[in-house]
């Protein structure tokens, strides 16, 4: 009987550089932090940069899949998050705050636990994934539901912030977009800076600027491609005559958002270079 084997796909460098190292001491020279800087670390980044054969080949073009749901609670947000609460905790912070429809929420809180500190979330009642806000709370975080979009939860915690002594750890926090444009410098050094374009899901457009920001840093220019929920206000090109929707996208919780945060911020740029 002949023993048919099925073609595995060849999996590439099975540990990346920098492996279990937290990512702000990975990239600290490129980082806002010095060394002796408090390290709220839960050992985030390093994720797998995985080839996909069947994807390749419907496309026409070798793809690769950054697996970012290999970070700690499962999403890109905790590069970003260990750098916003390290900071936090640098300027003595006790509490964090952020709005979220479930991914921000969870990193959030992690970090939050991790560093001892209080995490508050406001959640847009209803429109946080089951999964997330289990994390969330077992993380210990206190949420508190509005009634409204993420938007409205957004400018709630903005609200907050500027009155009181509680640091928002949403993506326009600047640590945030600095944390996650490490993902950008990973993909480069996997590819030895032979990326030609990069494919992106977009909300308010943190994660396309971190990745911009970070290739930028380096030299390199891919092509972005960013991906919009149904219904958010465009970002490309002659987007901004464009009117958002107030609940844009159910099916897409991630980037359920109207896609304003970062409206004539870094992100617009980004988005201009974004094809
Ligand atoms: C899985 C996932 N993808 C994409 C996004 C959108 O990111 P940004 O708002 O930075 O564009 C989010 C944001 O919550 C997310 O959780």
């Amino acid at each position: 009987m002949s023993e048919v084997r099925p073609t595995l796909p060849t999996v590439e460098s099975a540990a990346p550089g920098g492996t279990h190292v937290p990512l702000i001491d990975r990239y600290r020279e490129r980082l806002p932090f010095a060394a002796g800087d408090p390290l709220v670390s839960l050992q985030e980044g390093s994720t797998p940069l995985l080839r996909a054969p069947v994807l390749s080949e419907l496309v026409g073009a070798t793809v690769r899949l950054k697996l970012e749901g290999a970070n700690p609670t499962g999403s890109f947000k905790d590069r970003g998050m260990t750098c916003a609460v390290s900071a936090a905790v640098r300027e003595g912070a006790r509490a964090v705050i952020c709005a979220s429809t479930g991914n921000t929420a969870a990193s959030a809180a992690a970090y939050a636990a991790r560093a001892g500190i209080t995490c508050a979330v406001i959640v847009p009642e209803g429109k946080i994934a089951q999964g997330k806000m289990a994390q969330t709370l077992v993380h210990g975080a206190r949420v508190i539901a509005l009634q409204g979009n993420f938007d409205q939860a957004l400018a709630f915690v903005r609200e907050l912030t500027d009155t009181h002594p509680i640091v928002l750890v949403n993506s326009v926090n600047e640590f945030r977009i600095e944390g996650q444009k490490t993902a950008a410098f990973e993909v480069h050094e996997g590819l030895e800076g032979r990326l030609e374009a990069l494919c992106i899901p977009v909300g308010n457009a943190g994660n396309i600027t971190s990745y911009w920001r970070g290739f930028r840093e380096l030299g390199a220019a891919p092509r972005l491609y960013g991906y919009q929920a149904a219904g958010a206000r465009r970002w490309s090109r002659g987007g901004s005559s464009s009117t958002p929707k107030r609940s844009p996208a159910r099916s897409a919780s991630g980037v359920r958002c109207a896609g304003r945060t970062r409206w004539r911020r870094p992100g617009t740029r980004a988005a201009r270079s974004a094809r």
